[in-house]
C-alpha cells in the first residue's frame, strides 16, 4: 500500500517532523499564470465553473511549488447563486448578490435538491483533479459557514461588520434563522457531492465568525458547523473536515471537540504558543504565518515561519497562512516560506 498522504496523517493525528504545506488562495492573483488563465476564461465566475480551466488554474500552484494539497478552484458564493440569488463581482471592488431582507426573501430561494444543476460543473472540476493530482498530493474541498455565506446574502456584498446581517438576527430572527438553515442544508449537499466527486477534505470557511460574540457564536457558528460535519460524518465517515471560524480567538478553545472537525484552522491574531497550548491539545490545527510575510519577505518571514513550525511542533500541525495571500505578494515570497518549512 502506498504511504498516507501527509496531509491525511495530519488530520489523523499523526505528529511529523515537518508539517505539510498548503497556502489559503494559491490560486490566486499573486500567479502570473493564475492572470493569464483568467484573462482566457474572460471573467471570475466563467473561470469558476469551466471544469477545464478551474482544474488548471488549481494546479498552477502544485506544479509551480509543490504543496502538500490542492484546494478546488471555486468560491463560497457560488452556494447563493445555486440557490437562486444573483451572484456578479464588479473588478477591483468584490461581489455583489442581490439581497435577502425578510422570510419572502427566503422562501423565494430555489428548493436544496435543485443546488446541484448549477454547481455540477464544479463537481467536474472534482472529478478533473481527483485523476490528475500527483499521488501524493491532498485535494481538498470547501464551502462557506452559513453564518459568512448569510453575511453576503443579506447585505448583498461584502461589509466591514457585517452589519445588515446582524441587524436582520437582531430585528427579525425567524428570518435570519430560516436562511441560516437552508444554507446549512445547501452545504451538505455540496460538500458531500465533492466528496462523492473526489475530494479527500473538505473546508468550512466562517471567515466573519469573529463577529460573533458569546451567545451568538454559539448558535450561528459552532452550531451550524457541528448540525454540517455530523451530517457528512453519517454519510462518509473517512472524510476529514477541517474548520475555519475565522478570528474566533477564544471560541477557538474545544471548537473542534464540540463540532466534531478533525482541524481546527487558525488565524494569524492568535499565536501559535497559544494555540498549541490552548487548541492543539485536543488535535490538528492548521496555520497561521501572517500573509503579509508573502508581500514583505526577507529575514522577518523565516524567523516567523520556523517560530509557528516550532511552537506546534509537539502535535499534529499542517502550516498555511492565517488567511488568504493577497494579490501584491511575491511568488519568492511563497518559495522561502516552503524552503524554510522543510529545510527547518
Ligand atoms: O483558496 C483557494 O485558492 C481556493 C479558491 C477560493 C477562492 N475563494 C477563490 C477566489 C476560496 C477557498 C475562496 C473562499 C472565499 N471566497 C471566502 C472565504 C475565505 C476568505 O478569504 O475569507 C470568501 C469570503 C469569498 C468571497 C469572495 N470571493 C470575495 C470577498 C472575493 C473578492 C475579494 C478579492 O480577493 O478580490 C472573492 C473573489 C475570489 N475568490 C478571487 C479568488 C482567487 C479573486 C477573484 C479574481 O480573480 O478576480
Amino acid at each position: 500500500m502506498a504511504e498516507q498522504k501527509t496531509i491525511l496523517k495530519a488530520l489523523a493525528g499523526e505528529t511529523q517532523d515537518v508539517p505539510p504545506i498548503w497556502m489559503m488562495r494559491q490560486a490566486g492573483r499573486y500567479l502570473p499564470e493564475y492572470k493569464a488563465t483568467r484573462a482566457e476564461a474572460g471573467d471570475f465566475l466563467s473561470l469558476c465553473y469551466n471544469p477545464d480551466l478551474a482544474t488548471e488554474v488549481t494546479l498552477q500552484p502544485i506544479r509551480r511549488y509543490g504543496f502538500d494539497a490542492a484546494i478546488l478552484f471555486a468560491d463560497i458564493l457560488l452556494v447563493p447563486q445555486a440557490l437562486g440569488a444573483d451572484l456578479w463581482f464588479v473588478t477591483g471592488e468584490g461581489p455583489r448578490l442581490s439581497t435577502i431582507t425578510d422570510q419572502a426573501g427566503v422562501d423565494a430561494l430555489r428548493p436544496v435538491e435543485d443546488i446541484h444543476e448549477t454547481l455540477n460543473p464544479i463537481y467536474q472540476t472534482v472529478r478533473n483533479l481527483a485523476s490528475t493530482l500527483p499521488s501524493e498530493t491532498t485535494l481538498i474541498g470547501f464551502a462557506g459557514a452559513p453564518w459568512t455565506v448569510a453575511t453576503y446574502m443579506i447585505a448583498g456584498r461584502g461589509t466591514p461588520d457585517q452589519g445588515p446581517a446582524h441587524a436582520l438576527k437582531d430585528e427579525n430572527r425567524p428570518a435570519f434563522e430560516a436562511l441560516l438553515a437552508r444554507i446549512t442544508a445547501a452545504t451538505v449537499e455540496y460538500l458531500s457531492a465533492q466528496i462523492e466527486a473526489g475530494a479527500e477534505v473538505v473546508k468550512l470557511f466562517d471567515s466573519w465568525a469573529g463577529s460573533l460574540k458569546g451567545e451568538d457564536f454559539t448558535r450561528y457558528a459552532l452550531t451550524p458547523a457541528q448540525e454540517i460535519i455530523t451530517a457528512l460524518k453519517a454519510r462518509h465517515p473517512d472524510t476529514p473536515i477541517i474548520a475555519f471560524p475565522r478570528e474566533g480567538s477564544e471560541n477557538y478553545i474545544g471548537f473542534a471537540k464540540a463540532t466534531g472537525a478533525d482541524c481546527v484552522a487558525l488565524d494569524d491574531s492568535v499565536t501559535a504558543e497559544w494555540a498549541a497550548k490552548h487548541v492543539q491539545v485536543d488535535g490538528c490545527v492548521q496555520g497561521n504565518l501572517a500573509s503579509r510575510h508573502m508581500v514583505t519577505g526577507g529575514d522577518d518571514l523565516v524567523r516567523e515561519t520556523r517560530a509557528i513550525v516550532d511552537a506546534l511542533s509537539n502535535g499534529p500541525h499542517i502550516f498555511n497562512l492565517g488567511h488568504g495571500i493577497t494579490p501584491d505578494a511575491n511568488p519568492d515570497n511563497v518559495q522561502l516560506m516552503i524552503d524554510t518549512v522543510r529545510e527547518g
